[in-house]
């Protein structure tokens, strides 16, 4: 049971607009443990907004989301951390997200998400090039696979409400509940308690 003990954390990925930080936020309320969104830690530690960081380059703003993640990721207390949706396309970032927790990736159909992005407002990513439709899909193309492969769970949330969400993960990762401590079972299963 020594490796389950390692598997701490509750990650959410997904594509910007999938409602990581808005359903992150009602799960750690819900499980009683802590909520981090990696975004919000990069600007914090770096005292810039997220299109100040692109402008100095993306490469700058995907450092300082790795360090982040890195640190919170190394952190001891069961943590549920919403993820920025382009941080799965590292190696190092993947790696460390498996190694140390559970990863649920919230999917949702192009046209979700260009619905929620707010026509890509504050997304670097979503507004330096063409249309949002055409955009959008380039990058669910792009990133399925990184999700895919990072992901324990899937949600699917087109035409869900965060209540939804909240509810499709805790009955599909039957470990997360307000009651228990630590990692439960040793065989790989899906269970998350903090
Ligand atoms: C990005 C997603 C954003 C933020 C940055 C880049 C991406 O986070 O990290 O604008 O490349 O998909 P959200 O997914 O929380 O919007």
């Amino acid at each position: 049971m020594t490796g389950a003990h390692s598997l701490r954390h509750l990650y959410l990925v997904g594509m910007m607009g999938a409602g990581k930080s808005t359903v992150g936020r009602v799960l750690a309320d819900r499980t009683r443990a802590p909520f981090v969104d990696i975004d919000q830690r990069v600007v914090s530690v770096s005292g810039r907004s997220i299109p100040e960081l692109f402008d100095q380059s993306e490469e700058h703003f995907r450092q300082l989301e790795s360090s982040s993640l890195a640190e919170v990721g190394s952190g001891s207390v069961p943590t549920v951390i919403a993820v920025g949706g382009g941080a799965v396309l590292s190696d190092e970032n993947r790696s460390l997200m498996k190694g140390t927790g559970i990863v649920v990736w919230l999917r949702a159909m192009p046209s979700t998400l260009r619905d929620r992005v707010d026509g890509g407002r504050g997304r670097p990513v979503l507004s330096r090039s063409g249309d949002l439709d055409q955009v959008v899909e380039a990058l669910v193309r792009e990133r399925a696979p990184y999700y895919a492969d990072v992901a324990d769970l899937v949600v699917d949330v087109d035409g869900l409400d965060v209540d939804d969400v909240v509810r499709a993960v805790m009955r599909d990762l039957p470990g997360v509940g307000p009651a228990g401590t630590g990692w439960v079972g040793d065989s790989g299963e899906s269970r998350w308690e903090p």
